[in-house]
């Protein structure tokens, strides 16, 4: 079964046929300890599966794999690695409903709302990057008459790739297709709480690539990403998560001198004018708080600024909007909103809502908890919305993770961009007018890597995606993120003299 990369249809089959497994050279491969961890079902808190739990050896397996597999994988023709990559996409879209099962019985995301879409989403960044080959142009270089003189793209060698839980696919998909595309091998360490629906893409992708070129790794963070991030032959890391885990990693990446790509937490804003279409705003709010994520999101509109003219109308629509979410099995067809993903994560966000309303703040719960007894261990969490709270209040500051939206009232349209800036994250921000004035001076205004007015369209193919301040560094999901961050520049000069 572990070997057999036709649909299937069963999640819970399919979890524990993966289980306890690496791939590394082609091979679905246990663990060089033999060891292994749990993966949990959220929404009943039963083991559904087991994960290979990865260290330093199994490591140093799947870094030689991929550097040996990518002296032949750099000279096959770039548009030849581009159409693998476009074959992979393909493969992977005709797997969009297994894959969205798989992914929302491992994280608790909804079926309808987030998983099945997800994993298209996948597949459409495999087919996007697969385009991409004959992109990877050098210049020619007016430096001498005499000298011939070019610069070339080349790829930087093994990509260490260390992914979070909330949106696994996506989030990989950002960093393998263009590193493939470019030339480069890779070697993806799965995030703890969501190891068996990447592991999954990676044996549908290795029955078109060539063995080695994209090798999965299962295990716990400094165990595993740790030696990852820190092997003579990793050229290139690059990292989704926590702030905290981010600095840890580019601080091994500088010990190394190795390039970093790092996209990090976020806090950002959204301002809602008193001229805008409250209406589109309402739902902008609905897509930009993730709420049908959990809030689990590094994009999450956390911050709603809004005119205190239109203040009580738009918290009563969000409300009225979130209430009618139905929040259930992730896997029902019905559902809206599934669980938070881990004990941990309920936990911290649960101490997020207690210190919103120590300091004083008002939390309106929504929707309701799904009454059903197999979901009564389940990690379900009311959403809330928080109002009257300060902008110190520990949920107004941080990054939260999960479905608590802080709304706050302004009047001043020059006070609200500077208090949007106050935040040490930079990674989107929304403004919501009618005048384009506003508009234009926002969309120079706000610090952000990624700012839109009058909308909330979440990551796109080929738009550069990547937060300034402590968002991260470097950007993904473009063209530009393959030629500037997976592969370097090489300049050569042929003197004709
Ligand atoms: P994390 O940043 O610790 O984990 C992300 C990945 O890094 C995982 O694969 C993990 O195994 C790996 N990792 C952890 N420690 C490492 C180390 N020392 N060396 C190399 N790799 C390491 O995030 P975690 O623990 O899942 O969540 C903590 C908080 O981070 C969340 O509450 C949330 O606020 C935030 N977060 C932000 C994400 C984003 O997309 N910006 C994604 C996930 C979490
Ligand atoms: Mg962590």
């Amino acid at each position: 079964m572990p070997l057999d990369t036709t649909p299937q249809t069963d999640p819970f089959a399919l979890a524990q046929a993966l289980s306890g497994h690496h791939l590394i050279d082609g091979q679905l491969v246990a663990a060089a300890s033999g060891r292994t961890f749990d993966v949990v079902n959220p929404a009943t808190g039963a083991v559904i599966g087991q994960a290979a739990e990865g260290n330093a050896d199994d490591v140093e397996r799947a870094v030689q794999a991929a550097a040996h597999a990518q002296t032949a994988w750099k000279r096959l023709p770039a548009r030849q690695r581009g159409k693998l990559v476009t074959e992979c996409g393909t493969r992977l879209a005709q797997h969009a409903d297994e894959l969205g099962r798989l992914i929302a019985l491992e994280t608790g995301k909804a079926l309808r709302t987030e998983s099945r879409v997800e994993a298209g989403v996948l597949a459409d960044m495999f087919l996007f990057f697969g385009g991409l080959g004959s992109e990877l142009k050098g210049e020619s270089v007016p430096f001498n008459p005499d000298m011939m003189t070019v610069t070339v793209r080349e790829p930087v060698g093994v990509v260490g790739a260390i992914i979070p839980w909330n949106v696994p696919l996506l989030l990989m998909a950002m960093k393998i297709a263009p590193a493939l595309v470019a030339g480069n091998t890779v070697v993806v360490k799965s995030a703890e709480e969501a190891p068996l629906t990447v592991l999954r893409v990676c044996q549908i992708m290795n029955e078109i690539l060539p063995p080695g070129c994209f090798n999965m790794l299962s295990g716990f963070g400094p165990d595993c990403g740790g030696p990852l991030v820190a092997h003579p032959k990793v050229a290139k890391v690059s990292f989704t998560g926590s702030v905290e885990t981010g600095r840890i990693v580019a601080r091994a990446a500088a010990d190394r001198l190795i390039p970093v790509t790092l996209e990090l937490g976020g806090k950002s804003p959204m301002i809602v004018m008193d001229d805008a279409d409250l209406d589109r705003a309402v739902e902008g709010a609905i897509t930009g708080m993730r709420f049908t994520r959990q809030g689990q999101s590094c994009t999450a509109s956390s911050r709603i600024y809004v005119h205190e003219a239109v203040h009580d109308a738009f918290v009563a629509k969000v409300r009225a909007r979130v209430d009618a979410m139905v929040m259930g099995d992730p896997l029902d067809e019905a559902t809206d909103i599934g669980t938070i993903i881990s004990p941990q994560q309920f936990e911290k966000v649960q101490g997020y809502i207690e210190a919103g309303k120590k300091a004083g703040g008002t939390a309106i719960a929504c929707s309701r908890l799904p009454q059903d007894p197999a979901l009564k261990k389940g990690l379900f969490l009311q959403p809330v919305i928080f109002t009257d709270i300060g902008p110190d209040a520990p949920p107004a500051k941080e990054e939260i993770f999960g479905p608590v939206a802080c709304v706050f009232k302004f009047r001043d349209y020059e006070a609200v961009i500077d208090e949007a800036n106050t935040s040490e994250y930079g990674l989107a921000a929304t403004i919501w007018t009618r005048d384009l004035r506003t508009a234009m001076n926002a969309t120079q205004r706000l610090e952000a890597g990624f700012v839109q007015v009058n909308q909330n369209l979440v990551v796109q193919p080929n738009l550069s995606y990547g937060g300034v301040k402590a968002s991260g560094l470097g950007k993904e999901a473009s063209l530009e993120s393959m030629l500037e961050h997976f592969t370097h520049k090489k300049t050569i000069i042929i003197n004709m003299t």
